[in-house]
């Protein structure tokens, strides 16, 4: 057995033969070797044949599906913004009606694209002249574009912002405030549990802050507090943190009394500076409305939108001067009013804010020393309101703490900055408020500076901003009307 197999063995020099002799079959009825060959394969040919044309067939139908169904996807018109009863919930098989361009309610809000924070795109705004703008954070989304205005515009904008006469940003602490502490018909004990944040039954540096800071435009800092618990003596075993038995030992506007005592300096402020506003429509002065119609290709919105935002506030901070951290518009929930739609909403609502869907800042000039805008927490992973005061460092603290923002844009002249205050609500309007849009003015160390703001105020009620343009359309119904299609194609990839 072992010889017959070692001498088949011998003989089989492929591997066909010596298949079947591992499969035990006795050596006569083995058929001649070329004969075996030949069938195995013809089959084995024809098998693989009909599997290669199988799978080619299969890949030539997916080709097809892919490229039909993309094709149907291309030719799809942007989604019609609506209340939201209009989305696209037909079978995908049924034949679309016929796109109406026309329809007012198919505008959707172009969004300028970041693609990449140091993005370069060249934007025609000027006849004779191609401005750069640069991505600097994707969140929020921020561009630049030095020289957006001339140094002439500049002075101009400044000019008449002082002809006009410019006031205080922010008033000073009214003693009217001691009587709404009194008004406040809540316990110490309610008011110690309201304020302690992560109850651990003991009040923190920071949880005192994030509310004071809120209630009343006096930014305190922690050394500011501790000053206060050691002027009122206040935090007896001196450890930093209140317990309910320190609290209640003070009256509820021991720390107002305290610091309209002391006197509030302008420093303390939430904010620090003085502005006025300039209006842009007709009658104007012919480079506020050229600043106004820049903005409008700038951003490629409808020029209506644009025209029926708020006035070209001007800024003006001395040195000393600062703007904290802040949101310039709030968020927005359903009961959340615009307050420049708000007599065209229906019912009366319980919050209320600006709407400002864009920012565009102006530098008016450059500032010798300090005066940039930071942003504390652009392009942040994650975005966390309590860790903006951690270890006592308030990264909201635009007087102290602008050295640890994620970005900071130098003030020169005639630069702006862009950004988006709100997300897309990805249907073309606009969504949720963007919490990275967080910024504030650092303080200005050596000179004066000068800003400008343009904000665009939009709805992000569709409904109520088309009442609102509906009800004030005759104004500015005779307003030039410039072509979005000719906007659509200034922003050029570098
Ligand atoms: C503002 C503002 C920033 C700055 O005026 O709302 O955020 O750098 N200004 O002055
Ligand atoms: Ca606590
Ligand atoms: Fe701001």
């Amino acid at each position: 057995m072992t010889h017959k197999q070692e001498k088949r063995t011998d003989s089989s020099r492929n591997a066909s033969d010596s298949a079947p002799s591992r499969l035990g079959r006795p050596p006569g009825e083995r058929l001649p070797g070329p004969k075996t060959t030949s069938v195995c394969s013809r089959s084995y040919f024809v098998v693989v044949m009909v599997f290669f044309h199988v799978y080619i067939i299969n890949v030539i139908a997916l080709l097809l599906y892919v490229h039909y169904s993309s094709g149907q996807e291309d030719a799809k018109p942007a989604p019609p913004y609506d209340d939201g009863s209009n989305s696209d919930r037909r079978n995908p098989h049924s034949p679309r009606p016929p796109f109406k361009a026309s329809l007012p309610r198919d505008i959707s809000l172009p969004r300028i694209e970041g693609i990449r924070v140091g993005h370069i795109q060249k934007v025609s705004l000027v006849p004779g002249k191609v401005h750069e703008m640069r991505t600097l954070s994707l969140k929020p989304l921020l561009f630049e574009i030095p020289e957006f205005l001339s140094e002439d515009e500049c002075r101009i904008v400044m000019q008449l912002a002082q002809l006009k006469g410019l006031m205080e940003s922010q008033l000073m602490v009214q003693d009217g405030q001691e009587e709404l502490a009194k008004e406040l018909n809540l316990s110490p004990e309610e008011i110690f549990n309201l304020l302690d944040i992560n109850q651990d039954g003991q009040l923190q540096l920071h949880e005192i802050l994030t509310h004071s800071r809120v209630r009343d435009g006096i930014w305190l800092t922690p050394e500011n507090l501790q000053e206060i618990y050691t002027g009122l003596n206040a935090d007896k075993d001196g450890n930093g943190l209140l317990n309910l038995e320190e609290f209640e030992l003070l009256s509820p506007d021991a720390f107002q009394r305290f610091l309209l005592q002391q006197g509030v300096k302008r420093s303390q402020l939430v904010r620090n500076s003085r502005h006025t506003w300039l209006y842009q429509g007709k009658g104007s002065h012919q480079v506020l409305q050229n600043i106004k119609k820049r903005v409008t290709r700038l951003t490629r919105l409808p020029t209506t939108l644009v025209d029926l935002s708020e006035p070209l506030q001007v800024v003006r901070y001395e040195e000393g001067g600062h703007y904290h951290a802040h949101h310039d518009s709030g968020p927005f929930y359903p009961e959340t009013a615009c307050t420049h739609t708000r007599l065209a909403a229906n019912a009366s609502t319980p919050f209320e804010t600006s709407c400002r869907y864009i920012t565009v800042l102006f530098y008016l000039n450059s500032v010798e020393g300090g005066g940039e805008t930071a942003f504390p927490v652009a392009d942040n992973r994650t975005f966390e309101e309590v860790s903006l005061i951690q270890n006592d460092v308030d990264l909201m603290d635009t007087r102290r703490n602008c050295d640890k923002s994620n970005l900071r844009v130098k003030p020169t002249k005639g630069k702006a900055v862009l950004w988006y205050n709100y997300l897309s609500d990805g249907r073309g309007w606009v969504g949720e408020q963007d919490e990275y849009a967080l910024h504030g003015g650092c303080v200005v160390t050596h000179g004066t500076k000068w800003v400008a703001n343009k904000w665009i105020n939009i709805d992000p009620d569709y409904k109520r901003q088309a009442r609102y343009e509906q009800l004030v359309s005759h104004q500015s119904e005779d307003e030039d009307d410039e072509d979005l299609t000719v906007n659509s194609n200034i922003h050029e990839e570098l």
